[in-house]
């Protein structure tokens, strides 16, 4: 097992390691000419424009990835898309129209349970189906009417990492190639967008380095009961994954709230015992999170800050920063995430958990 570590003290390690040339082998095979091309013969341009509605159904991490896909295809391509947990939408009756609807499964494993239900149900009802899985052929794999694999290599820690932002890298060149095919995106700037998503790994790089004060960070924070993550937009996907990796493996309560929401119930909960780890990397947003910020601190709040490099604020608004470069916003989910599994991988770490083996949880959960 040693060997199979390469040198790394946990398989969690060695895949936040291995993020940049997951993505890299995700994405530089699809990208044909600066434009997106999946090579799937059963959906063809004029198809992929004629859907009105996407459906995007999952569990857990990858549910979360589905999220950001929401946001990042919403806004490129202007499709309304809904994401669902896979055992909420197989028993919840949902309205889908087989002429108008694309059903986006997404499945590391290809084997879970009720994504592979949510999946049959689907095709049961006429509608395509399309699949972004890690293994391959693997059930749902097989299953789809059509397969976009995510080339992450084999993922061993029960926690997610570098399928998740291989996932996320998927969701990208699948917005900017509807965007594309509806001619809301011309040329010039399809490339470009391919090109940021493409320099990503190097930027993925320079958030490893920062290591050490994710480290430092953890060990603030390694005593807290209960963490709150807040953000907002596409931060506030990546809070519902940072709380879901630092309570999966460290077994510390956490919970993440969209930072608007702080008001309506959450903020009574805020004491000096209640840590917080705000993320805010949208700068349309920041002076909105800059007003909960402080209103955390103003009860107490111990603040871990999130945030892009040079972003101007006051010296004290956090007591903590880890940065991520200064980047395009709209690939921020892929930079934030890194630091997110690093903090929640040294808070394991520091509490002496089994970080790779987390109790009671199995990476695919093959029964209901
Ligand atoms: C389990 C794993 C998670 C994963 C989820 C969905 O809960 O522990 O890491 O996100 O299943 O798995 P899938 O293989 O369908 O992505």
């Amino acid at each position: 097992e040693a060997a199979e570590k390469g040198g790394y003290p946990h398989f969690m390690l060695k895949e936040i390691y291995e993020q940049p040339t997951a993505i890299t082998n995700t994405v530089s095979p699809r990208i044909i000419n600066g434009a997106p091309d999946f090579g799937i013969k059963a959906l063809t341009d004029e198809i992929l424009k004629s859907f009105k509605r996407i459906w995007i159904v999952a569990c857990g991490t990858a549910m979360h990835a589905g999220m950001v896909g929401k946001s990042v295809i919403e806004q490129l391509a202007r499709v309304p898309v809904e994401v669902d947990i896979a055992s909420e939408f197989r028993y919840r009756k949902p309205i889908l129209n087989p002429d108008d609807d694309l059903v986006i499964i997404i499945s590391q494993s290809g084997e879970t349970a009720d994504t592979l239900a949510a999946l049959r149900l689907a095709k049961e009802q006429g509608v395509h189906t399309l699949a972004v899985v890690n293994v391959v052929g693997s059930s749902i794999a097989r299953e789809a009417n059509s397969v976009i694999y995510t080339w992450a290599g084999p993922e061993i820690a029960v926690a997610s990492t570098k399928a998740y932002t291989v996932q996320l890298s998927v969701m990208y060149l699948f917005a900017i190639k509807m965007a594309s095919v509806k001619g809301l995106i011309d040329e010039k700037e399809t490339a470009k967008l391919c090109d940021d998503l493409l320099a990503l790994p190097a930027k993925i790089e320079e958030v490893l380095q920062n290591a050490d004060n994710c480290k430092f960070v953890a060990s603030k924070f390694q005593n807290a009961h209960d963490i709150f993550f807040i953000g907002r937009g596409l931060d506030y996907s990546l809070s519902l994954e940072g709380s879901l990796k630092l309570k999966e493996i460290s077994y510390i309560h956490s919970d993440a709230y969209a930072a608007g929401e702080l008001k309506h119930g959450t903020i009574s909960l805020i004491t000096t015992d209640m840590p917080v780890v705000a993320i805010a990397t949208q700068s349309h947003l920041f002076e909105k999170m800059i007003s909960n910020i402080k209103e955390v601190r103003t009860r107490g709040a111990k603040v871990l800050l999130i945030c892009k490099k040079g972003t101007e604020r006051q010296a004290d608004l956090s007591e903590y920063v880890i940065e991520i470069p200064d980047y395009n916003e709209y690939f921020s989910p892929i930079l934030t995430a890194v630091p997110l599994q690093m903090f929640a991988y040294y808070t394991s770490v520091l509490r002496g958990c089994d970080v790779d083996k987390p109790r009671n949880l199995a990476k695919s959960v093959t029964v209901e």
